[in-house]
């Protein structure tokens, strides 16, 4: 059975193994940032037997807004409903504290790098709707354009 729970500390390196496996989509230099972001902000992990098979990352920086800064799920335990289940966890626990907006950045489709095609089908099914494309994004190696998505969990007009 597949828990979704509120991730900690002791989690750490076996989300960092789990990025470590998805090599097509994160260097290296992303496994010190999630050590550097997991103790300041919120997790989500999923597990199966007590192992981690996935985690999701999030930032806040405003009261009524949030972004997904890390999302990802181990390549065999893909395609199962994991990165739903996390999403609705995340996203349902963030609407109870009052966060309106929630974004997501992930690679343009301008991009043509073809692992991230599965990555914007998966964020448009969970409800977010991109709303720019920026490159370079601060930050971000140039050459890699940043397709911006949001979801509202709330109408906020
Ligand atoms: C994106 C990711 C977190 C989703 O987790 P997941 O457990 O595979 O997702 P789910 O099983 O809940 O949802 C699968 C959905 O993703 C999309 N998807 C996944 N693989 C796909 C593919 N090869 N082609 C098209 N759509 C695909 C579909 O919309 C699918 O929904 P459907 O089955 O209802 O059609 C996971 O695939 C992953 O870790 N990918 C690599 C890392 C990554 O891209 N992280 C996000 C960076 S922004």
């Amino acid at each position: 059975v597949i828990f979704v729970r509120r991730a900690s500390e002791p989690d750490l390196e076996q989300c960092v193994g789990v990025l470590a496996c998805l090599a097509d989509y994160f260097t290296p230099d992303t496994h010190d940032e999630v050590r550097k972001a997991f103790l300041q902000h919120p997790a989500w992990v999923a597990t199966l037997d007590e192992e981690v098979i996935g985690f999701l990352l999030v930032e806040r920086r405003y009261s009524s807004t949030a972004e997904i800064t890390f999302a990802a799920v181990l390549p065999d335990r893909q395609r199962a409903g994991v990165g739903t289940a996390l999403v609705d966890t995340a996203l349902g626990s963030l609407a109870h504290e009052g966060v309106a907006v929630v974004e997501v950045k992930t690679l343009d489709a301008s991009s043509g790098y073809e692992p991230y095609v599965a990555t914007r089908a998966f964020w448009e099914r969970r409800g977010f709707h991109q709303i720019d494309c920026v490159d370079p994004l601060p930050g971000w190696q140039p050459g890699n354009p940043s397709a911006i998505y949001v979801a509202a969990l709330t109408a906020t007009r």
